[in-house]
C-alpha cells in the first residue's frame, strides 16, 4: 500500500466535475428550465472523460483560443501539451435555440434527465479544414475521423461543465474505473510504476509480447481497452472484453496486471491521438505508456512510426509520462519466439505476420489464425462472434 500517488495528473490537479448533495439537487432543478442540447455518442464519451478527470486539466469543452492553440501548436493556450480539441458541436438550428442563454443542459442521445449543466462561455465557428489537417493530417473524407468531423455541426459550444450524473452503462460495469479509482487500485497494490496499454483490438500475441516486455521493467500493467465508438469493422468491445478476460485468467499474473476500460471514442488520429492517449493514461495514474506500430492509425494515412516520433516534438518532462516504443512485433519460427526487427535477424518467410484484413477474412471463414499469431482461446471467441454477426444463409 502506497501512501500517496507517485504520478501527478496533467496540470497538477485531478478534475472531478460531478456535483453532489444539495447543490446537485438544485442544479437538477435548474437544468429542467434550461435550453437542452443533445450530445452525440462521441461527445457523450468526451463528457464522461471530462467528468471523471480523464482529460484533466480540462473542465469543459474547449473555447476558441484553446482550439486554435491546440491546432497550431499542440498546446493549450496556457502552455500545457494537448493535441486534440475536445469540442461540442452545434448545428445552425441548435445555435439559434441556445441563443443568448448563460447555461444549457446536456442530454444523452438516448434521452432521459439532463446529464450536466454547461455554463456557456462562447460559441464559435469550427475551422473544418484546419482541424482536419492538424488533427488527422488529411482532409480525405474516407478517413473515419475526417468523416465524423464533416458530419459534425458548423458551430462549437464551449464552457465549463458540471456533471449531474455519469452516462449509464449496462456493459462492463465492473471495469469502469475512474482515474481516482485506478490510482487507488495502483496504490493498494503498491505499484509505483504502471504501464498503460491502449487498444481497440483483441489482444493477439504481438500485443501480449510488448505488454509483457514492458511489464518486465515496471511494477504493473493496466490493460486499458477503448470502449467508446469505433469504426464499423473493428471488433465490438463486448467481444474484445471476453478475449481480455480469458487471457487474464490464463496468461497474466493476477498481482501484476489489471483490466479496466477507457470510455473514449476512437479518432484514428495516429500521432496526435498517441499523445492524447498518453496524457489521459497519465491522468489514470500510469507512469509509462506503450506506443507500438501505427498507434491509433487507420489505412495508410500515417507512417508506421509517426506516432512514436511525435513524442520528440515535446520537451523532456512536459508530458509527464514515459512512452515505451516498440517496433513491429511477431512470432519468428527460426527464433521459436516473439521478437521484432530489433531482436530477430531472420527473413519474413520465418515470421508469422498477418494483416488485420487477412485475420478478419480467416475468422469469418471460421478458420483459426495460427497459434503463433493468436492464442487459441482468443481465436475461439472471435470465430464464434464472427459467426453470430455473419450467420451463413
Ligand atoms: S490502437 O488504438 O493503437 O489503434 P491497436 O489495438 O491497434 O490499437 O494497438 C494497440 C497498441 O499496440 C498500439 O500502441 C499499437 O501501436 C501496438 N501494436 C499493435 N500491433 C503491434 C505489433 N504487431 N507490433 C508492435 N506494436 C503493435
Ligand atoms: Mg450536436
Amino acid at each position: 500500500m502506497l501512501e500517496r500517488d507517485p504520478i501527478e495528473p496533467h496540470g497538477g490537479t485531478l478534475v472531478d466535475l460531478l456535483v453532489s448533495g444539495p447543490e446537485a439537487e438544485r442544479m437538477v432543478e435548474e437544468a429542467e428550465h434550461l435550453p437542452k442540447v443533445t450530445v452525440n455518442r462521441r461527445e457523450l464519451s468526451d463528457f464522461e472523460m471530462l467528468a471523471v478527470g480523464a482529460l484533466s486539466p480540462l473542465r469543459g469543452f474547449v473555447g476558441e483560443k484553446d482550439y486554435r492553440s491546440i491546432l497550431e501548436s499542440m498546446h493549450l493556450e496556457g502552455g500545457l501539451a494537448w493535441t486534440i480539441p475536445v469540442t461540442l458541436s452545434l448545428d445552425e438550428e441548435e445555435l439559434k435555440r441556445v441563443g443568448r442563454a448563460d447555461a444549457v443542459a446536456l442530454v444523452s442521445p438516448s434521452g432521459g434527465a439532463p446529464l450536466a449543466v454547461l455554463q456557456v462561455e462562447e460559441t464559435y465557428r469550427r475551422d473544418r479544414e484546419q482541424e482536419a489537417r492538424a488533427v488527422f493530417g488529411t482532409e480525405d473524407t474516407e478517413h473515419p475521423g475526417v468523416r465524423a468531423l464533416r458530419d459534425a455541426g458548423d458551430f462549437v459550444l464551449a464552457g465549463p461543465v458540471r456533471a449531474l450524473r455519469l452516462p449509464e452503462h449496462d456493459a462492463f460495469r465492473a471495469y469502469r474505473l475512474t482515474p481516482a479509482e485506478t490510482r487507488a487500485a495502483f496504490r493498494e497494490r503498491g505499484w509505483r510504476t504502471v504501464v498503460g496499454f491502449q487498444t481497440r483490438n483483441p489482444v493477439h500475441r504481438a500485443h501480449e509480447y510488448i505488454q509483457k516486455c514492458a511489464l518486465e521493467i515496471v511494477d504493473g500493467l493496466l490493460l486499458h481497452p477503448l470502449v467508446g465508438a469505433t469504426k464499423q469493422d473493428d471488433v465490438p468491445a463486448e467481444v474484445r472484453m471476453r478475449c481480455y478476460e480469458v487471457l487474464f485468467q490464463q496468461y497474466y499474473p493476477k498481482d501484476r496486471a489489471m483490466v479496466s476500460v477507457f470510455p473514449a471514442a476512437m479518432r484514428y488520429a495516429g500521432p496526435k491521438e498517441a499523445i492524447w492517449h498518453a496524457i489521459a493514461r497519465k491522468n489514470y495514474g500510469c507512469s509509462h505508456f506503450i506506443v507500438g506500430r501505427d498507434h491509433a492509425g487507420v489505412g495508410d494515412y500515417y507512417g508506421t512510426y509517426d506516432a512514436q516520433r511525435i513524442f520528440e516534438a515535446f520537451d523532456p518532462g512536459e508530458l509527464g509520462i514515459t512512452p515505451l516504443m516498440f517496433e513491429h512485433s511477431f512470432y519468428c519460427r527460426r527464433c521459436e519466439g516473439m521478437g521484432s526487427p530489433k531482436t530477430c535477424p531472420h527473413d519474413d518467410e520465418h515470421r508469422v505476420i498477418l494483416s488485420g484484413t487477412r485475420v478478419r477474412e480467416m475468422l469469418r471463414a471460421g478458420e483459426r489464425p495460427p497459434e503463433e499469431f493468436s492464442r487459441p482461446e482468443v481465436a475461439e471467441i472471435l470465430i464464434e462472434a464472427m459467426a453470430d454477426r455473419h450467420p451463413s444463409a
